[in-house]
């Protein structure tokens, strides 16, 4: 059951592979946590519904180019168009779920092998931004993710790709200030990755308090 006393609301972050899973699984938890009353929000990056999203939309399903730098840098503008509206609905004790953010941004990016494109280059603009308090990694094989199928249609929807962004997304597990991640493995039932997504999400609700107020990415 929700508790009225929570102060501030947790923010709580999906990501992983295309065909993971992950939109299905934001919206199966943002209702289980409606069902307990809790105050929910859930949102995704790309948002395609503003000016910048647009253009990010077009160049995804290849209407337009746009330089890697420029197209990197509107993923993260399009973070930070929101980025003081999850801060105040965080504040007033909802629990944002986010499909997608930062770790997409610089990974994504990276796995293009564009020289000039590291993922310490691609991070930068991600600095400040509110810090998610818990990470799922939705974590998939390569053939569990093929035999979901149904991909292609965009820009960075090919195995080469996919493998690179697996690849880097995996470097960033290791990495020691990542403590809020968890590792999910998606190749189950969606029953199953469901159960396993919403235990650490009330457990990080519940701490959230004792955790102080919403970070910075740093
Ligand atoms: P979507 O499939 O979740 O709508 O995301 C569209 C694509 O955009 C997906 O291949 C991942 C990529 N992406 C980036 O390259 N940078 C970002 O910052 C985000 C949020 C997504
Ligand atoms: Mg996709």
């Amino acid at each position: 059951m929700a508790d009225d006393k929570a102060n501030r609301g947790a923010l709580v972050v999906v990501e992983g592979l295309d065909r993971a899973g992950k939109s299905s699984q934001c919206e199966l938890l943002y209702r289980s946590l409606l069902d307990m009353n809790y105050k929910t929000k859930y949102i995704r990056f790309p948002d395609r519904s503003t000016p910048i999203g647009k253009q990010i939309d077009s160049y995804l399903r290849g209407q337009s180019q746009l330089d890697d730098h420029s197209i990197h840098l509107l993923f993260s503008a399009n973070r930070w168009e929101v980025a003081q509206s999850i801060h105040d609905d965080i504040n007033k004790g909802i629990t944002v779920i986010v499909d997608r953010y930062s770790f997409s941004g610089a990974v994504y990016t990276a796995a293009k092998g564009n020289p000039n494109l590291s993922l310490h280059w691609a991070w930068q603009p991600e600095v400040g931004l509110p810090r998610p308090d818990l990470c799922l990694f939705l974590s998939i094989s390569p053939e569990e993710a093929a035999k979901r199928g149904g991909y292609g249609v965009e820009r960075y929807e090919t195995d080469s790709m996919q493998t690179r962004v697996r690849n880097l997304f995996l470097s960033l597990l290791d990495l020691p200030h990542n403590d809020e991640i968890c590792v999910i493995d998606a190749g189950r039932s969606v029953a199953e990755v469901a159960q396993d997504i919403l235990e650490p999400v009330l457990e990080c609700m519940k701490n959230v308090d004792s955790i102080g107020p919403l970070k910075k990415l740093g």
